[in-house]
């Protein structure tokens, strides 16, 4: 036997050379560069179609706004430039978002903001949501039709956006109100370029769509394509009578007239002095300690109350090293806290004016401790057993949030809504702005669930001037009393859960900003009685698992896009939802 040394030829060389490459570059691509770390993707949740995964995390210095549209991200940034602060920064992304968002949020709608103010270390939290009519009665949906909450002018509640927003900037802001709105009303008036959300939305509404709103969002009888340009013409010239003259106009002037007047005439309950009787609630956020950090939420009826409790019952574990050693034990714990967390939501949530919510209880660690201590590791617990021990019976892709943070830390966490896609889908004649279905948040009859399939209880019921409960949960992380994160989520009941988990994984598992936004996530809440797995959460192994502990596992999209920034040794970190539509900007 002969042996011979095969020597390669710089042909083959040179092939082999470039295959190396290949390979090797095929591997990064699963690889994304995120704070200094090599970071796979393969928990993450793809961008959608055309998306750069790179586009949906920055880092900058000395601002970060992180929104669900590019043009609200820019328009923050100019305006921070012209001298703005974080309020003037959110507000004008939130006027902005309005025009290029019409069918999650706008003017005809409401929402929550906490504001950290680094300065004086002190925080703000503000209630300007949507409230029930004074001609609201709770029987006003008893049998019937699902619509009649969802569509038209009998769904829509008192709108608190302007004034909330307006009243804000007043307050905290820096520069003149005309300044934060005028990039808004450009976006209006010149229009801005459709994105494939948008024209889907609009596809998927159009035969909900009043005639007057057909002709703004379908004009000429054609559904806007992406990469078209939607101008808002009557939408422009009401943002310019804001602009001009805050929130008086839209609450005691011809707005509230022209408003009032059509949704009366219209079989709806919005009376003038309901406009002209708003008023934006403000008091401090919600305050716990979890694992040395300060968390700040949203007071009731916002779901931050329900978030807490369910950090109080994460907090009897070590939640890293669970993790570490079996994602399944993880999930399942995760999962029964969500279900216990849900239940308090739907028995107790509700208008804080209305209903007695026992907020120091539910977020005390004692009362988490009693919560969890029927959980067992080996098997999921059934919804029901809460049901009857509580004596309820169940019979049975909007809203948007805008993050910001400075390099002093002064930090705004704000969620705002029309509720449903295109909310009530009608638009006040002549002024271009989409009424919201608010009404919908509450429980029409106790158990009956919602469009979120959420049911609620007395304490959600509908009585005149009440506010419905909402997921809404805008939060704000303090480390050693300055802030380092800033999060929330549209995505109806998704949201809270969605808030929570990007929560553990920047501070229990220490992920990066992004990955705490994209990674795949789980959710339950309550009822149905089903445990929802995103595909890039985990592995079939995991799956079987779960079900093995009689989970009923259903493998879903999670709805909800968190919008967040971080802020970490004199670093701000943005990171954008891949499965929304915006970016991050920073400078
Ligand atoms: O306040 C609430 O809970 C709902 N109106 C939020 C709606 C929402 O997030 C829709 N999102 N996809």
């Amino acid at each position: 036997m002969s042996f011979r040394t095969v020597r390669p030829s710089p042909k083959s060389f040179l092939i082999f050379s470039i295959l190396v490459l290949l390979v090797f570059g095929a591997c990064k691509k699963n690889v994304l560069f995120i704070e200094g770390r090599e970071v796979s993707t393969q928990n993450l949740v793809a961008p959608k179609f055309g998306i750069d995964p790179n586009t949906l995390f920055a880092e900058s210095k000395k601002i970060m706004i992180s929104t669900d549209s590019v043009d609200a991200s820019k328009v923050g940034l100019e305006i921070y430039k012209k001298g703005g602060n974080t309020i003037d920064v959110a507000v004008a992304s939130s006027f902005a978002v309005s025009v290029t968002r019409p069918s999650s949020t706008g003017i005809g709608g409401g929402g929550f903001l906490v504001y950290h103010h680094a300065k004086s270390g002190k925080s703000y939290a503000f209630d300007f949501r949507e409230r029930a009519p004074s001609l609201a009665n709770r029987n006003m949906y008893k049998g019937r039709p699902k619509e009649e909450s969802l569509l038209g002018y009998k769904s829509v509640g008192v709108p608190g956006m302007v004034a909330g927003l307006v009243q804000i900037q007043k307050k905290f802001g820096k520069l003149p109100l005309k300044d934060v709105l005028a990039p808004a009303i450009r976006l209006a008036e010149e229009g801005f370029i459709v994105y494939p959300d948008l024209s889907e939305a609009i596809q998927e509404s159009e035969k909900d769509m009043s005639p007057g709103m057909k002709k703004i969002f379908i004009p000429g009888g054609k559904i806007p394509e992406s990469g078209d340009i939607l101008v808002q013409k009557d939408l422009a010239k009401t943002l310019k009578v804001i602009s001009e003259t805050g929130d008086k106009d839209f609450y005691t002037g011809e707005i509230a007239k022209a408003l009032s007047a059509e949704v009366s005439a219209n079989g709806g309950a919005i009376h003038f002095n309901d406009l002209k009787n708003y008023r934006v609630k403000e008091e401090k956020p919600l305050e716990i300690i979890y694992r040395n950090y300060n968390i700040q939420t949203m007071f009731p009826p916002s779901s931050g109350v329900h978030l807490f409790t369910m950090l109080k019952m994460l907090e009897t574990k070590e939640l890293h090293s669970m993790f570490d050693f079996s994602q399944s034990d993880y999930y399942h714990f995760l999962a029964e806290v969500m279900r216990r967390g849900y239940s308090d939501r739907a028995v107790l949530g509700g208008d804080p004016g209305f209903t007695k919510i026992p907020v120091d209880t539910l977020i005390s660690s004692e009362y988490a401790k009693e919560k969890i201590s029927d959980f067992n590791p080996g098997k999921a617990t059934p919804s029901s057993t809460y049901l009857s021990r509580l004596n309820l019976k169940a019979e049975s892709p909007q809203t948007t949030h805008i993050s910001v943070v400075d390099a002093e830390g002064n930090a705004v966490s704000t969620t705002h809504s029309i509720n449903y896609r295109f909310g009530a889908a009608v638009v006040l004649d002549g002024y271009g702005f989409v009424l919201n279905d608010t009404m919908d948040d509450f429980s029409r009859s106790p158990g009956e669930p919602n469009v979120y399939g959420l049911i609620g209880a007395e304490a959600n019921s509908i009585q005149p001037g009440k506010t419905p409960l909402s997921s809404m949960s805008p939060t704000i992380v303090l480390k050693n009393g300055e802030t380092f994160l800033v999060t929330g989520a549209p995505g109806g009941s998704y949201i809270v859960n969605a808030v929570l988990q990007s929560i553990l994984f920047s501070l229990d598992l220490n992920l990066t900003l992004y990955e705490s936004v994209a990674r795949g996530r789980i959710h339950h809440q309550f009822f149905p009685d089903a445990l929802s797995i995103e595909g890039a959460a985990t592995d079939t192994a995991t799956f079987n698992q779960l079900k093995a502990k009689k989970h009923e596992v259903r493998l879903g999209n999670n709805m909800a896009k968190l919008f967040c920034v971080k802020r970490e040794n004199g670093t701000l970190y943005g990171a954008a939802d891949p499965r929304g539509d915006g970016i991050p900007l920073g400078e």
